[in-house]
């Protein structure tokens, strides 16, 4: 992609497009002064939030965050590649096709990420067949058999078994010729400390091999046998294996998930395969307790709803609660499968049976019930000051809520459980809403949250990249200042490519920048460049108090990250937990000094 011929025929098919002919093909626009407006060709809206500015030759969507130039456009609204989108274009500009060759590092790491994906798929079949032909996998499979698993399921899930020894995996795959190398890169060994040589990292596990959406094997967790630490031994995180990017069954779910429009998520490897032998097979696991962004959309690309059936340990419940953040932000819709206490969903299927889960489901909650139940949980409602309390934490959910039907609801069975008057609650309502600067849910209007709610310093990051646009000197001061970048996903790979552009004494405009970058970056900076740049009066301090608030937010995202790890640890028994505890601690001061 990096030829000039390239890179001079894909500018020149931008130039000589007209963006807003092309679009007009698929939605009417309508002109007003510099911009045009349509109804949204990506998603289903009655007022117009889609954008076209010729000038820049970009579109955004308000509604739906779409965005990009005009390739882009056509890539998404025909589902096209960018080289078939830029081809369509090229042929009706007539604008000759340049012949294209890959670079010889693209060709490298095309074919070692086809060795590493044989090797993970070979690993697979190798561990499958010890779980299944050995005598040591006998005791594995009498495991998974104790556990309720039977040859059907093992084999649909391609369950397997690491030995008892050291190099059973790496023997087995040199003989079919995997390089070292290549085992090492997809984490299937290790090398030795001392000497030459390796040794597999799985030993005495049951194998449980992750596999994306295509299917294929790109990782894998292994369950000790026994007590064990770690209870499960995943592949460490590599570019091509990232469990934020990855949901465990999602490849056997997919088509069920498609279908029924709604997906269960749960924690583990074991909770989603006993949901599927149960029969609830639109069910993935969130490998661990962090749901992240990026598993929310992989989920809404498919799916309207999602239904969390997390742990009913207070870890799982608070990953719930996180969990309904993030899919809110994203609009997708939720709802959270409640179990007894102290099961996971695969003894609740084992005790209980399919039936019983399939009821649960049934009688899965909103948000909205959940988070006041789990206040509710946690207050003292035998004195009157516990009742407040518990009224003050319920209050922002209540304001945040989607449905107005439902808010009613809440406050009539909240003041009856309270034994309170309706009408206190609902005046502690007004006055908050009123405090806060919300509206009043019976009066705000159905959009009033369309899109992700939007923070301080997501706004704070787009402002720096519109500077940095204006005034490329400010780039290495912003490297220097945020070491780390920018926190949101788009924007940091924004932010990434800017200070990569400038170290190499390039200054492209942004509008030529949307092009370049990966989908969703294309679509943010879109989105930063349709809204008018109007310089500040105060350049340093404009930019010092942007920059402050996105210090703090990393800051605030780092204490959360291990506070989160404090509660897995403290979990799972691993005294680690008190190190993490002080370390967000010290966040927490840094975070004080940062503001004062
Ligand atoms: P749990 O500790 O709830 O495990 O962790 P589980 O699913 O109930 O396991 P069993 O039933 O004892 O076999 C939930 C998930 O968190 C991740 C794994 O993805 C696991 O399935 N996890 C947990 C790890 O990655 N490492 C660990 O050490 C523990
Ligand atoms: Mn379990």
């Amino acid at each position: 992609m990096r030829d000039g011929r390239y890179q001079a025929w894909i500018e020149r098919i931008k130039a000589e497009s007209d963006i807003v002919s092309v679009v007009n093909g698929y939605t009417k626009l309508e002109r007003r002064g510099r911009t045009y407006w349509g109804c949204c060709p990506f998603h289903q809206e009655k007022t117009p939030s889609f954008s076209v500015t010729p000038d820049k030759g970009l579109f955004y969507c308000f509604g739906c965050q779409a965005g990009g130039d005009v390739i882009s456009f056509l890539m998404k609204v025909d589902h096209l590649t960018f080289m078939d989108a830029a081809k369509k274009l090229s042929v009706q500009l007539h604008i000759p096709v340049p012949e294209r060759e890959q670079t010889p590092q693209e060709q490298a790491r095309e074919k070692q990420l086809a060795k590493i994906r044989e090797a993970n798929g070979l690993a697979a079949r190798f561990f499958h067949a010890c779980l299944e032909q050995t005598e040591q996998g006998r005791l594995m499979r009498q495991y998974l058999r104790n556990r309720g698993i039977d040859k059907e399921t093992s084999e649909k899930f391609m369950l397997g078994a690491a030995l008892d020894r050291w190099d059973a995996l790496f023997k087995a795959l040199s003989k079919r010729g995997v390089e070292p190398e290549i085992m090492l890169a997809a984490g299937l060994i290790v090398k030795r400390e001392k000497g030459d040589g390796y040794y597999d990292r799985f030993r005495n596990r049951v194998m449980f091999p992750i596999k994306d959406a295509h299917g294929r094997v790109v990782g894998f967790g292994g369950r000790a046998m026994g007590d064990a630490s770690p209870k499960y031994l995943n592949t460490g995180e590599t570019e091509w294996f990232n469990k934020r990017q990855l949901l465990y069954a999602l490849d056997i779910a997919l088509p069920v998930i498609r279908k029924e429009r709604q997906a269960i998520v749960v924690e583990g490897y074991m909770d989603a395969i006993s949901m599927h032998a149960a029969g609830l097979q639109q069910t993935v696991a969130s490998l661990g307790t962090a749901f992240s962004e990026q598993q929310a959309r992989l989920l809404a690309k498919i799916a309207d709803s999602v239904c969390f059936a997390y742990d009913s340990d207070a870890a799982g419940q608070q990953a719930t609660g996180r969990a309904l953040e993030i899919v809110r932000k994203i609009g997708l819709k939720a709802k959270v499968l409640l179990l007894p206490d102290g099961k996971d969903p695969d003894e609740y299927v084992r005790n209980h049976g399919a039936q019983a889960m399939v009821a649960l489901l049934n009688r899965a909650v909103s948000p909205l019930t959940f988070q006041v139940e789990q206040v509710l949980a946690k207050a003292n409602l035998s004195t009157l000051a516990g009742k407040i309390e518990a009224v003050s934490n319920i209050l922002p959910f209540l304001a945040d809520a989607e449905s107005t039907v439902e808010v009613a609801e809440q406050v009539r069975q909240l003041a009856g459980r309270l034994a309170i008057d309706e009408g206190v609650v609902q005046s502690e309502l007004r006055a908050y809403l009123r405090k806060t600067g919300t509206r009043q849910p019976a009066l705000a209007p159905a959009y009033r949250r369309r899109g992700p709610v939007e923070t301080a310093w997501v706004e704070a990051e787009r402002q720096l990249v519109l500077l940095m646009l204006y005034d490329p000197g400010l780039t290495p001061y912003l490297a220097a200042e945020l070491p780390e970048g920018f926190l949101g996903e788009e924007r940091a790979e924004i932010f990434r490519v800017l200070c990569e552009k400038h170290a190499a004494g390039e200054k492209p405009s942004g509008e030529s920048l949307v092009g370049m970058l990966p989908e969703r970056a294309g679509a943010e900076l879109a989105r930063i460049l349709v809204t008018d740049y109007v310089p500040p009066e105060d350049m340093m301090k404009t930019v010092e108090d942007l920059l402050r608030q996105v210090q703090r937010a990393r800051l605030e995202q780092r204490y959360e990250q291990h506070r989160l790890q404090a509660d897995e640890f403290e979990r799972m028994g691993d005294s680690r937990f008190l190190q993490e505890l002080a370390e967000s601690q010290r966040i927490k001061d840094e975070i004080k000094r940062l503001l004062g």
